[in-house]
């Protein structure tokens, strides 16, 4: 619970601690039934496999929150979009134009894939004692739309970008039916048992000022906005990567926390932290090399943000290859905090 209660400003015994892409390739038993599952498809659609993985890192380090093994390009392909997952390259969405997604992408009604999310939900959550919290995700529109346009991976996201602009008003459709469909996805989570929905905006830090208010924030918070109309209580973390001096613009009533990446000074992180819980913000660099350094920086980060309503993570996902002893040491670090204060 001690998640939980952080994002409802009660008092904590422990300082609160999970992190991005906690279940992955780090881990020797996430590869194992990677093999055994043949492929990442069939462990995100099957959900004995996929509560499995969730509750894998829960198990080895005792994280404050499990987050649901599944991705955020789940979304385009149960609107008709067919995502494929190509072995060291990644996830991979079929090829459309704007005008075929028009055409094409629609909400379909008791989605099967998506009940296989929240089917995984309900087994975790049964599995989880309650202490340990159960967080949902989503993609935010902007990121998961830049991957529904660049089927090669080429990453040429400022020019998806001009694209949008060019043509706003089929773009404004599209945004209009990932929202739709990403707060009823996050709302299906919910009703599964998810606790807390955390939204992934892992590329708004390539939008420039005017951009970043159509394409991110303002999405983001009318997703926001329908889940808290229909789930009032529930928790929302928001992780707009990357933006730097514009993390303040995210603060919004249905907005409860957000989650900063290592784009931005403490001092700056503190400024937020007066208005809004923030989650954060050890680079996954820092903990793959270890050492030294990751006690110092460790600390530096719990000395700057424990004294007040603050969830400890990383700036973006665990990288894979960090040595289980870098994680053990970091949450070694983080449980003795308290004592020291
Ligand atoms: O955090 C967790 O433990 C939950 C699981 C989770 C995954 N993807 C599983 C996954 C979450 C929260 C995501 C979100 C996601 N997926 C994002 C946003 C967050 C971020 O990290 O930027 C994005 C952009 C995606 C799309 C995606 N999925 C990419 C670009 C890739 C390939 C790159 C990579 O990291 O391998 C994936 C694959 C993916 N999603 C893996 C995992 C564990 C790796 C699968 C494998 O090859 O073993």
């Amino acid at each position: 619970m001690n998640l939980l209660n952080i994002l409802n400003n009660k008092e904590t015994k422990k300082l609160p601690i999970w992190i991005m892409r906690q279940a992955g390739r780090y881990l020797p038993e996430f590869r194992k039934l990677k093999k055994e599952s043949k492929g990442f498809m069939n462990m995100v659609y099957n959900p004995k496999i996929a509560s499995n993985i969730t509750l894998q890192p829960i198990k080895r380090f005792g994280f404050d929150a499990a987050i649901i093994f599944s991705d955020i390009l789940i979304i385009p392909d149960a609107l008709g979009q067919k995502l494929s997952y190509q072995e060291g390259k990644g996830p991979k969405l079929e090829k459309m134009s704007m005008d075929e997604m028009l055409k094409k992408l629609s909400i379909k009604k008791n989605n099967k894939k998506l009940k296989l999310v929240y089917e995984a939900i309900k087994r975790t959550k049964k599995k989880l004692n309650k202490n340990t919290n159960l967080i949902g995700f989503v993609g935010a529109p902007l990121t998961v739309s830049l991957f529904m346009f660049d089927n090669e991976r080429k990453k040429e996201y400022i020019k998806i970008i001009r694209s949008y602009n060019k043509n706003k008003i089929k773009i404004k459709k599209i945004f209009n039916l990932l929202e739709k469909a990403t707060a009823e996805h996050a709302i299906g989570q919910i009703n599964a048992g998810a606790e807390i929905i955390q939204i992934f905006d892992t590329w708004a830090g390539i939008l420039n000022n005017n951009n970043l208010n159509e394409y991110s924030i303002k999405p983001i918070i009318r997703i926001c906005n329908i889940i808290k109309r229909k789930k009032p209580k529930i928790k929302i973390i928001v992780f707009p990567r990357n933006v730097g001096k514009n993390y303040i613009k995210y603060i919004n009533k249905n907005i409860d926390c957000i989650s900063v990446g290592e784009d931005i000074k403490l001092k700056e992180i503190k400024k937020i932290q007066e208005k809004k819980i923030i989650q954060g913000n050890l680079s996954p660099k820092t903990l793959f090399n270890g050492g030294n350094k990751l006690e110092k920086k460790t600390k530096e980060i719990l000395r700057k943000f424990s004294k007040k309503p603050f969830i400890f993570n990383l700036s973006h996902g665990i990288m894979p290859g960090t040595p289980i002893k870098n994680v053990e040491k970091l949450i070694k670090i983080v449980r003795n905090f308290k004592n020291e204060i």
